[in-house]
Protein backbone atom coordinates (compact mmCIF):
# COMPACT_ATOMS: atom_id res chain seq x y z
CA UNK A 1 0.00 0.00 0.00
CA UNK A 2 1.28 3.28 -0.58
CA UNK A 3 0.22 6.46 1.06
CA UNK A 4 0.56 9.95 0.74
CA UNK A 5 2.69 11.30 3.19
CA UNK A 6 0.06 14.43 4.15
CA UNK A 7 -2.59 11.49 5.24
CA UNK A 8 -3.16 10.83 8.99
CA UNK A 9 -3.94 7.20 9.98
CA UNK A 10 -6.39 8.37 11.86
CA UNK A 11 -8.13 9.57 8.77
CA UNK A 12 -6.91 6.53 6.93
CA UNK A 13 -8.64 4.19 9.12
CA UNK A 14 -11.70 6.20 10.30
CA UNK A 15 -14.87 4.63 11.23
CA UNK A 16 -13.17 1.02 11.90
CA UNK A 17 -12.09 -0.89 14.12
CA UNK A 18 -7.66 -1.04 14.05
CA UNK A 19 -5.71 -2.91 16.31
CA UNK A 20 -2.89 -1.41 18.17
CA UNK A 21 -0.62 -3.68 15.86
CA UNK A 22 -2.39 -2.51 12.57
CA UNK A 23 -2.06 0.95 13.52
CA UNK A 24 1.71 0.57 15.01
CA UNK A 25 2.42 -1.47 11.55
CA UNK A 26 1.16 0.96 9.20
CA UNK A 27 2.69 3.79 11.11
CA UNK A 28 5.92 2.06 11.11
CA UNK A 29 5.52 1.53 7.20
CA UNK A 30 4.93 5.53 6.74
CA UNK A 31 6.11 7.60 3.72
CA UNK A 32 6.33 4.85 1.37
CA UNK A 33 7.46 5.05 -2.20
CA UNK A 34 4.84 6.29 -4.44
CA UNK A 35 3.85 4.21 -7.34
CA UNK A 36 3.53 6.53 -10.35
CA UNK A 37 0.57 6.40 -12.20
CA UNK A 38 1.46 4.96 -16.56
CA UNK A 39 1.04 7.54 -18.69
CA UNK A 40 -1.04 6.89 -21.55
CA UNK A 41 0.12 9.96 -23.20
CA UNK A 42 -1.51 9.07 -26.78
CA UNK A 43 -4.76 10.01 -26.11
CA UNK A 44 -4.32 13.32 -24.14
CA UNK A 45 -0.80 13.92 -24.04
CA UNK A 46 0.11 16.81 -21.60
CA UNK A 47 -3.37 16.69 -19.60
CA UNK A 48 -2.82 13.88 -16.95
CA UNK A 49 -1.37 16.18 -14.65
CA UNK A 50 -2.31 13.67 -11.92
CA UNK A 51 0.75 11.29 -12.94
CA UNK A 52 3.00 13.17 -11.09
CA UNK A 53 1.40 13.17 -8.08
CA UNK A 54 1.72 10.59 -5.11
CA UNK A 55 -1.42 8.00 -5.81
CA UNK A 56 -2.09 5.56 -2.51
CA UNK A 57 -3.47 2.30 -2.81
CA UNK A 58 -1.86 1.12 -6.16
CA UNK A 59 -0.64 -2.47 -6.01
CA UNK A 60 2.73 -3.09 -6.79
CA UNK A 61 2.39 -4.76 -10.06
CA UNK A 62 5.30 -6.88 -10.36
CA UNK A 63 6.26 -6.30 -13.77
CA UNK A 64 5.87 -2.68 -15.38
CA UNK A 65 6.57 -3.72 -19.07
CA UNK A 66 3.51 -5.92 -18.84
CA UNK A 67 1.65 -3.24 -16.97
CA UNK A 68 2.59 -1.26 -20.41
CA UNK A 69 1.41 -3.43 -22.48
CA UNK A 70 -2.25 -3.85 -21.36
CA UNK A 71 -2.78 -0.13 -20.66
CA UNK A 72 -1.80 0.55 -24.09
CA UNK A 73 -4.12 -2.08 -24.88
CA UNK A 74 -7.05 -0.96 -22.81
CA UNK A 75 -6.62 2.78 -24.30
CA UNK A 76 -7.15 1.38 -27.39
CA UNK A 77 -10.86 -0.61 -26.63
CA UNK A 78 -14.29 1.37 -27.19
CA UNK A 79 -15.70 3.23 -24.20
CA UNK A 80 -17.85 1.25 -21.95
CA UNK A 81 -19.78 4.32 -21.23
CA UNK A 82 -20.95 8.02 -23.52
CA UNK A 83 -19.75 11.22 -22.33
CA UNK A 84 -24.06 12.38 -23.10
CA UNK A 85 -25.03 8.93 -20.26
CA UNK A 86 -22.51 10.82 -17.79
CA UNK A 87 -24.05 14.30 -18.45
CA UNK A 88 -27.40 12.88 -17.86
CA UNK A 89 -26.70 11.22 -14.52
CA UNK A 90 -25.05 14.91 -13.82
CA UNK A 91 -28.45 16.71 -14.50
CA UNK A 92 -30.66 13.70 -12.72
CA UNK A 93 -27.73 14.01 -9.79
CA UNK A 94 -28.46 17.84 -9.92
CA UNK A 95 -32.23 17.46 -9.37
CA UNK A 96 -31.15 15.05 -6.22
CA UNK A 97 -28.71 18.08 -5.06
CA UNK A 98 -31.47 20.71 -5.62
CA UNK A 99 -34.04 18.64 -2.79
CA UNK A 100 -35.99 17.55 -6.63
CA UNK A 101 -34.95 13.87 -6.22
CA UNK A 102 -33.66 11.32 -4.17
CA UNK A 103 -30.63 8.73 -5.10
CA UNK A 104 -30.23 5.03 -4.85
CA UNK A 105 -26.99 3.79 -5.39
CA UNK A 106 -26.28 0.38 -4.40
CA UNK A 107 -24.05 -2.74 -5.39
CA UNK A 108 -21.53 -5.46 -4.43
CA UNK A 109 -18.86 -4.14 -2.51
CA UNK A 110 -16.45 -6.11 -4.92
CA UNK A 111 -17.81 -7.39 -7.79
CA UNK A 112 -16.00 -10.71 -8.97
CA UNK A 113 -15.29 -12.28 -11.65
CA UNK A 114 -17.17 -15.05 -11.52
CA UNK A 115 -20.03 -13.00 -10.72
CA UNK A 116 -20.79 -11.86 -14.26
CA UNK A 117 -23.85 -14.74 -14.43
CA UNK A 118 -26.80 -13.41 -15.87
CA UNK A 119 -28.69 -14.60 -12.74
CA UNK A 120 -26.77 -12.68 -10.92
CA UNK A 121 -27.04 -9.40 -12.19
CA UNK A 122 -30.41 -9.89 -12.59
CA UNK A 123 -30.87 -10.41 -8.84
CA UNK A 124 -28.86 -7.46 -8.25
CA UNK A 125 -30.62 -5.16 -10.79
CA UNK A 126 -34.48 -6.89 -9.63
CA UNK A 127 -33.43 -5.34 -5.81
CA UNK A 128 -32.59 -2.05 -6.69
CA UNK A 129 -35.25 -2.32 -9.47
CA UNK A 130 -37.61 -3.12 -6.12
CA UNK A 131 -36.14 -0.66 -3.81
CA UNK A 132 -36.59 2.09 -6.34
CA UNK A 133 -40.20 0.58 -6.71
CA UNK A 134 -40.62 0.96 -3.06
CA UNK A 135 -38.96 4.32 -2.45
CA UNK A 136 -40.65 6.42 -5.30
CA UNK A 137 -44.16 4.93 -4.80
CA UNK A 138 -44.22 5.32 -0.72
CA UNK A 139 -42.13 8.42 -0.40
CA UNK A 140 -43.58 9.80 -3.41
CA UNK A 141 -39.90 11.36 -4.89
CA UNK A 142 -38.35 10.69 -8.33
CA UNK A 143 -35.39 8.00 -7.97
CA UNK A 144 -31.80 8.23 -9.42
CA UNK A 145 -31.08 4.54 -9.98
CA UNK A 146 -27.37 3.84 -9.95
CA UNK A 147 -25.67 0.72 -9.82
CA UNK A 148 -22.42 -0.02 -8.24
CA UNK A 149 -21.91 -2.47 -10.85
CA UNK A 150 -19.80 -2.98 -14.17
CA UNK A 151 -16.44 -1.81 -12.74
CA UNK A 152 -16.26 -2.07 -8.97
CA UNK A 153 -13.24 -4.68 -8.86
CA UNK A 154 -10.70 -2.85 -6.95
CA UNK A 155 -10.48 -2.32 -2.98
CA UNK A 156 -8.54 0.13 -0.68
CA UNK A 157 -7.00 -2.07 1.76
CA UNK A 158 -5.99 -1.29 5.06
CA UNK A 159 -2.97 -3.20 5.68
CA UNK A 160 -0.84 -4.40 2.42
CA UNK A 161 -0.24 -7.90 3.32
CA UNK A 162 -2.34 -10.66 4.90
CA UNK A 163 -0.95 -13.28 7.27
CA UNK A 164 -2.43 -16.53 7.95
CA UNK A 165 -0.62 -19.35 9.77
CA UNK A 166 2.73 -18.05 9.69
CA UNK A 167 2.46 -17.00 5.98
CA UNK A 168 2.05 -13.73 4.73
CA UNK A 169 1.27 -12.84 1.64
CA UNK A 170 0.31 -9.46 -0.32
CA UNK A 171 -3.35 -8.74 0.85
CA UNK A 172 -6.30 -9.39 -1.71
CA UNK A 173 -6.96 -6.26 -3.45
CA UNK A 174 -10.05 -7.05 -5.58
CA UNK A 175 -10.15 -9.43 -8.95
CA UNK A 176 -8.70 -6.62 -10.78
CA UNK A 177 -5.51 -6.56 -9.15
CA UNK A 178 -4.84 -10.56 -7.99
CA UNK A 179 -6.95 -13.38 -6.52
CA UNK A 180 -9.00 -14.00 -3.08
CA UNK A 181 -7.45 -17.28 -2.79
CA UNK A 182 -4.57 -17.43 -0.47
CA UNK A 183 -1.39 -18.89 -2.47
CA UNK A 184 1.34 -16.81 -3.67
CA UNK A 185 0.60 -17.43 -7.82
CA UNK A 186 -2.96 -15.69 -6.67
CA UNK A 187 -1.74 -12.98 -4.97
CA UNK A 188 0.57 -11.77 -7.21
CA UNK A 189 -0.86 -8.63 -9.23
CA UNK A 190 -1.61 -9.55 -12.54
CA UNK A 191 -2.04 -6.49 -15.00
CA UNK A 192 -3.78 -9.06 -17.66
CA UNK A 193 -6.39 -8.62 -14.84
CA UNK A 194 -7.43 -5.04 -15.61
CA UNK A 195 -8.58 -6.51 -19.67
CA UNK A 196 -10.86 -8.78 -17.77
CA UNK A 197 -12.40 -6.17 -15.44
CA UNK A 198 -13.07 -4.12 -18.77
CA UNK A 199 -14.15 -7.41 -20.21
CA UNK A 200 -16.53 -8.14 -17.04
CA UNK A 201 -17.52 -4.45 -16.99
CA UNK A 202 -18.70 -4.69 -20.33
CA UNK A 203 -20.99 -7.77 -20.65
CA UNK A 204 -22.13 -6.85 -17.53
CA UNK A 205 -23.33 -3.16 -18.38
CA UNK A 206 -24.52 -5.30 -21.91
CA UNK A 207 -26.79 -7.43 -19.40
CA UNK A 208 -27.63 -3.65 -17.89
CA UNK A 209 -28.59 -2.13 -20.79
CA UNK A 210 -30.51 -5.17 -22.11
CA UNK A 211 -32.87 -5.63 -18.89
CA UNK A 212 -33.27 -1.64 -18.17
CA UNK A 213 -34.69 -0.99 -21.35
CA UNK A 214 -35.70 -4.64 -23.41
CA UNK A 215 -38.81 -4.91 -20.93
CA UNK A 216 -37.91 -6.30 -18.03
CA UNK A 217 -37.35 -2.85 -16.18
CA UNK A 218 -41.13 -1.87 -17.07
CA UNK A 219 -43.18 -0.68 -14.44
CA UNK A 220 -46.06 -3.61 -15.09
CA UNK A 221 -43.74 -5.94 -14.68
CA UNK A 222 -43.22 -4.81 -10.91
CA UNK A 223 -44.89 -8.07 -9.45
CA UNK A 224 -42.76 -10.27 -11.66
CA UNK A 225 -39.70 -9.11 -9.85
CA UNK A 226 -41.11 -10.38 -6.24
CA UNK A 227 -42.39 -13.84 -7.56
CA UNK A 228 -39.55 -16.05 -6.62
CA UNK A 229 -39.42 -13.84 -3.28
CA UNK A 230 -43.09 -12.96 -2.23
CA UNK A 231 -43.89 -16.24 -0.23
CA UNK A 232 -40.13 -16.65 1.84
CA UNK A 233 -40.01 -13.48 3.06
CA UNK A 234 -42.23 -10.23 5.48
CA UNK A 235 -40.79 -8.03 2.67
CA UNK A 236 -41.54 -9.77 -0.05
CA UNK A 237 -44.97 -9.52 1.37
CA UNK A 238 -45.00 -6.13 2.18
CA UNK A 239 -43.71 -5.57 -1.43
CA UNK A 240 -46.38 -7.60 -3.08
CA UNK A 241 -49.01 -5.15 -1.50
CA UNK A 242 -47.33 -2.07 -2.54
CA UNK A 243 -47.26 -3.63 -6.01
CA UNK A 244 -51.00 -4.15 -5.79
CA UNK A 245 -51.56 -0.38 -5.26
CA UNK A 246 -48.70 0.31 -8.31
CA UNK A 247 -50.95 -2.13 -10.22
CA UNK A 248 -53.96 -0.46 -10.16
CA UNK A 249 -52.39 2.87 -10.46
CA UNK A 250 -51.31 1.88 -13.55
CA UNK A 251 -54.76 0.18 -14.50
CA UNK A 252 -56.43 3.82 -13.59
CA UNK A 253 -54.00 5.50 -15.83
CA UNK A 254 -54.71 3.15 -18.54
CA UNK A 255 -57.85 3.33 -18.13
CA UNK A 256 -58.13 7.05 -18.70
CA UNK A 257 -55.40 6.94 -21.26
CA UNK A 258 -52.26 7.22 -20.30
CA UNK A 259 -49.37 5.19 -20.84
CA UNK A 260 -46.11 7.25 -20.93
CA UNK A 261 -42.86 5.15 -22.16
CA UNK A 262 -40.99 5.81 -19.18
CA UNK A 263 -43.43 3.34 -17.68
CA UNK A 264 -41.42 0.73 -19.92
CA UNK A 265 -38.01 1.23 -19.53
CA UNK A 266 -36.12 2.50 -16.13
CA UNK A 267 -32.89 4.65 -16.93
CA UNK A 268 -30.08 2.92 -14.52
CA UNK A 269 -26.41 4.34 -14.27
CA UNK A 270 -23.23 2.43 -13.38
CA UNK A 271 -20.34 3.81 -10.98
CA UNK A 272 -17.33 2.61 -8.96
CA UNK A 273 -14.80 3.76 -7.08
CA UNK A 274 -11.92 5.13 -8.86
CA UNK A 275 -8.88 3.71 -7.53
CA UNK A 276 -6.63 2.10 -10.19
CA UNK A 277 -5.35 5.45 -11.94
CA UNK A 278 -3.68 2.98 -14.62
CA UNK A 279 -6.63 1.76 -15.29
CA UNK A 280 -9.17 4.73 -15.30
CA UNK A 281 -6.57 7.08 -17.21
CA UNK A 282 -6.50 4.49 -20.03
CA UNK A 283 -10.69 5.01 -19.90
CA UNK A 284 -10.27 8.48 -19.54
CA UNK A 285 -10.92 9.97 -23.13
CA UNK A 286 -11.58 13.38 -24.98
CA UNK A 287 -15.46 13.68 -25.62
CA UNK A 288 -15.62 14.78 -29.32
CA UNK A 289 -18.38 17.05 -28.78
CA UNK A 290 -17.14 19.20 -25.96
CA UNK A 291 -13.23 18.48 -26.10
CA UNK A 292 -13.04 17.86 -22.44
CA UNK A 293 -12.34 14.95 -20.90
CA UNK A 294 -14.34 11.95 -19.29
CA UNK A 295 -13.71 8.69 -17.86
CA UNK A 296 -16.18 6.89 -19.75
CA UNK A 297 -15.27 3.40 -17.52
CA UNK A 298 -18.45 4.47 -15.62
CA UNK A 299 -20.98 6.90 -15.63
CA UNK A 300 -20.30 7.83 -11.88
CA UNK A 301 -16.90 7.35 -9.98
CA UNK A 302 -16.27 8.16 -7.13
CA UNK A 303 -13.09 9.00 -4.28
CA UNK A 304 -12.87 6.53 -1.78
CA UNK A 305 -12.02 7.49 2.21
CA UNK A 306 -8.57 6.50 1.77
CA UNK A 307 -7.83 7.99 -1.29
CA UNK A 308 -9.33 11.52 -0.76
CA UNK A 309 -5.96 13.37 0.03
CA UNK A 310 -6.04 16.83 -1.42
CA UNK A 311 -2.33 16.24 -2.44
CA UNK A 312 -3.10 13.25 -4.18
CA UNK A 313 -3.47 12.22 -7.94
CA UNK A 314 -7.04 10.45 -6.78
CA UNK A 315 -8.26 14.13 -6.39
CA UNK A 316 -6.36 15.80 -9.20
CA UNK A 317 -7.46 13.16 -11.68
CA UNK A 318 -11.05 13.70 -9.98
CA UNK A 319 -10.36 17.50 -11.15
CA UNK A 320 -9.88 16.85 -14.45
CA UNK A 321 -12.78 14.59 -15.92
CA UNK A 322 -16.37 15.92 -16.38
CA UNK A 323 -18.52 12.99 -14.56
CA UNK A 324 -20.26 13.40 -11.86
CA UNK A 325 -18.40 12.75 -9.21
CA UNK A 326 -18.71 11.32 -5.11
CA UNK A 327 -16.35 11.65 -2.79
CA UNK A 328 -16.20 9.53 0.15
CA UNK A 329 -16.18 11.51 3.79
CA UNK A 330 -15.54 9.84 7.10
CA UNK A 331 -15.74 10.81 10.64
CA UNK A 332 -13.03 12.68 10.04
CA UNK A 333 -13.65 15.02 7.28
CA UNK A 334 -13.11 18.62 8.20
CA UNK A 335 -15.12 21.23 6.99
CA UNK A 336 -11.67 22.72 5.07
CA UNK A 337 -11.23 19.77 3.72
CA UNK A 338 -15.21 19.67 2.26
CA UNK A 339 -15.08 23.42 1.40
CA UNK A 340 -11.42 22.68 -0.47
CA UNK A 341 -13.23 19.36 -2.20
CA UNK A 342 -15.72 22.04 -3.73
CA UNK A 343 -13.02 24.29 -5.08
CA UNK A 344 -11.34 21.70 -6.58
CA UNK A 345 -14.15 19.41 -8.29
CA UNK A 346 -17.04 21.54 -8.72
CA UNK A 347 -15.37 25.18 -9.09
CA UNK A 348 -18.23 26.47 -11.38
CA UNK A 349 -21.00 25.30 -8.61
CA UNK A 350 -23.05 23.09 -10.84
CA UNK A 351 -25.57 20.86 -8.89
CA UNK A 352 -24.89 17.65 -9.96
CA UNK A 353 -21.16 17.79 -10.46
CA UNK A 354 -20.27 16.81 -6.75
CA UNK A 355 -21.81 14.23 -4.49
CA UNK A 356 -20.57 13.54 -0.85
CA UNK A 357 -21.46 10.24 0.24
CA UNK A 358 -21.34 10.41 3.99
CA UNK A 359 -20.23 7.09 6.09
CA UNK A 360 -19.75 8.10 9.75
CA UNK A 361 -20.87 5.50 11.30
CA UNK A 362 -24.33 5.19 13.33
CA UNK A 363 -22.83 6.86 16.29
CA UNK A 364 -20.98 10.16 14.97
CA UNK A 365 -22.97 10.98 12.43
CA UNK A 366 -25.27 13.23 14.49
CA UNK A 367 -22.12 14.62 15.85
CA UNK A 368 -19.94 15.25 12.88
CA UNK A 369 -22.60 15.66 9.99
CA UNK A 370 -23.88 19.08 11.47
CA UNK A 371 -21.08 21.14 10.63
CA UNK A 372 -19.77 20.11 7.60
CA UNK A 373 -23.70 20.48 6.12
CA UNK A 374 -23.71 24.30 7.67
CA UNK A 375 -20.15 24.94 6.77
CA UNK A 376 -20.86 23.96 2.91
CA UNK A 377 -24.54 25.51 2.50
CA UNK A 378 -22.95 28.66 3.66
CA UNK A 379 -20.61 28.83 0.69
CA UNK A 380 -24.22 28.40 -1.65
CA UNK A 381 -22.70 25.15 -3.24
CA UNK A 382 -25.26 23.01 -4.40
CA UNK A 383 -23.77 19.39 -3.80
CA UNK A 384 -25.63 16.34 -3.27
CA UNK A 385 -25.48 14.60 0.29
CA UNK A 386 -25.76 10.88 0.16
CA UNK A 387 -25.70 8.52 3.42
CA UNK A 388 -23.34 5.56 2.83
CA UNK A 389 -24.67 3.48 6.43
CA UNK A 390 -22.68 0.51 5.65
CA UNK A 391 -18.40 1.74 5.85
CA UNK A 392 -18.68 3.18 9.55
CA UNK A 393 -20.75 0.14 11.35
CA UNK A 394 -18.24 -2.83 10.25
CA UNK A 395 -17.33 -5.24 12.74
CA UNK A 396 -16.02 -8.49 13.70
CA UNK A 397 -18.13 -11.36 15.16
CA UNK A 398 -16.90 -13.57 17.88
CA UNK A 399 -16.89 -16.10 14.41
CA UNK A 400 -14.04 -14.06 12.70
CA UNK A 401 -16.77 -12.63 10.35
CA UNK A 402 -16.59 -9.14 9.18
CA UNK A 403 -20.53 -8.02 9.82
CA UNK A 404 -22.78 -5.27 10.05
CA UNK A 405 -26.10 -4.51 12.21
CA UNK A 406 -29.21 -3.94 10.04
CA UNK A 407 -30.03 -1.58 13.05
CA UNK A 408 -26.83 0.11 13.23
CA UNK A 409 -27.21 0.72 9.31
CA UNK A 410 -30.76 2.04 9.75
CA UNK A 411 -29.88 4.05 12.78
CA UNK A 412 -27.45 5.72 10.84
CA UNK A 413 -29.52 7.07 7.81
CA UNK A 414 -32.11 7.84 11.03
CA UNK A 415 -29.38 10.03 11.89
CA UNK A 416 -28.42 11.54 8.68
CA UNK A 417 -32.08 12.30 8.27
CA UNK A 418 -32.66 14.35 11.51
CA UNK A 419 -29.70 15.93 10.60
CA UNK A 420 -30.78 17.38 7.34
CA UNK A 421 -34.27 18.03 8.73
CA UNK A 422 -32.53 20.03 11.73
CA UNK A 423 -30.65 22.08 9.13
CA UNK A 424 -33.45 22.41 6.72
CA UNK A 425 -31.42 20.75 3.87
CA UNK A 426 -31.97 17.69 2.07
CA UNK A 427 -31.30 14.59 2.72
CA UNK A 428 -30.45 13.35 -1.14
CA UNK A 429 -30.22 9.25 -0.93
CA UNK A 430 -28.56 6.17 0.25
CA UNK A 431 -25.54 4.59 -1.32
CA UNK A 432 -25.65 1.12 0.15
CA UNK A 433 -23.54 -2.65 -0.20
CA UNK A 434 -26.21 -4.98 -1.07
CA UNK A 435 -26.31 -8.39 -3.40
CA UNK A 436 -29.76 -9.72 -5.00
CA UNK A 437 -28.72 -13.38 -3.77
CA UNK A 438 -29.82 -14.47 0.18
CA UNK A 439 -26.53 -14.32 1.80
CA UNK A 440 -26.04 -14.01 5.54
CA UNK A 441 -23.52 -11.37 5.91
CA UNK A 442 -24.68 -8.81 7.79
CA UNK A 443 -26.71 -9.37 11.03
CA UNK A 444 -30.65 -8.51 11.79
CA UNK A 445 -33.41 -7.49 9.62
CA UNK A 446 -37.04 -8.54 9.57
CA UNK A 447 -36.83 -11.82 8.45
CA UNK A 448 -33.80 -12.06 11.52
CA UNK A 449 -29.98 -13.45 10.64
CA UNK A 450 -28.18 -13.94 13.81
CA UNK A 451 -24.80 -13.75 14.56
CA UNK A 452 -24.20 -17.92 14.47
CA UNK A 453 -26.38 -17.76 11.32
CA UNK A 454 -23.48 -16.04 9.60
CA UNK A 455 -21.22 -18.73 8.11
CA UNK A 456 -24.41 -20.27 6.15
CA UNK A 457 -24.18 -18.23 3.46
CA UNK A 458 -21.21 -15.79 3.73
CA UNK A 459 -20.01 -15.17 0.26
CA UNK A 460 -18.29 -11.99 -0.01
CA UNK A 461 -15.15 -11.17 -0.98
CA UNK A 462 -14.56 -7.63 1.15
CA UNK A 463 -17.30 -6.01 3.08
CA UNK A 464 -20.65 -7.90 3.94
CA UNK A 465 -23.63 -6.85 2.06
CA UNK A 466 -27.84 -6.57 2.62
CA UNK A 467 -29.17 -9.24 1.30
CA UNK A 468 -32.46 -9.54 -0.24
CA UNK A 469 -35.04 -9.13 2.25
CA UNK A 470 -33.14 -6.64 4.38
CA UNK A 471 -32.54 -4.19 1.00
CA UNK A 472 -36.37 -4.21 0.74
CA UNK A 473 -36.40 -3.63 4.76
CA UNK A 474 -34.49 -0.78 4.57
CA UNK A 475 -35.84 0.68 1.37
CA UNK A 476 -39.52 0.47 3.26
CA UNK A 477 -38.06 2.33 6.16
CA UNK A 478 -36.05 5.01 4.38
CA UNK A 479 -39.45 5.72 2.28
CA UNK A 480 -41.01 6.31 5.73
CA UNK A 481 -38.27 8.49 6.95
CA UNK A 482 -38.43 10.74 3.78
CA UNK A 483 -42.18 10.74 4.20
CA UNK A 484 -41.76 11.88 7.93
CA UNK A 485 -39.63 14.52 7.11
C1 LIG B 1 -16.31 1.00 -0.35
O1 LIG B 1 -17.18 1.77 -0.76
O2 LIG B 1 -16.32 -0.22 -0.56
C2 LIG B 1 -15.24 1.56 0.52
C3 LIG B 1 -14.07 0.96 0.65
O3 LIG B 1 -15.64 2.68 1.14
P1 LIG B 1 -14.80 3.79 1.90
O4 LIG B 1 -13.85 4.38 0.89
O5 LIG B 1 -15.86 4.76 2.31
O6 LIG B 1 -14.11 3.15 3.05
CO1 LIG C 1 -17.14 -1.86 0.98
Amino acid sequence: MTVSAGTSVSALFAGRHVSPTERAEIQSTRPRTVVPVTVNADIHAGANTWHALPAAQQPEWPDSEALRDVIAELASYPPLVFAGECDQLRSRLGAVARGEAFLLQGGDCAEAFDGVGADQIRNKLKTLLQMGAVLTYAASVPVVKVGRIAGQYSKPRSKPTETRDGVTLPVYRGDSVNGFEFTPESRTPDPERLKRMYHASASTLNLVRAFTTGGYADLRQVHAWNQDFVKSSPSGQRYEALAREIDNALSFMAACGIDPAEFRTVEFFSSHEALLLDYETALTRTDSRTGRLYDVSGHMVWIGERTRQLDGAHIEFASKISNPLGVKLGPGTTPAEALTYIERLDPDREPGRLTFIVRMGADKVRDKLPELVEKVSATGAQVAWICDPMHGNTFEAASGHKTRRFDDVLDEVKGFFEVHHGLGTHPGGIHVELTGDDVTECVGGGDEIFVDDLHQRYETACDPRLNRSQSLDLAFLVAEMYRGQ
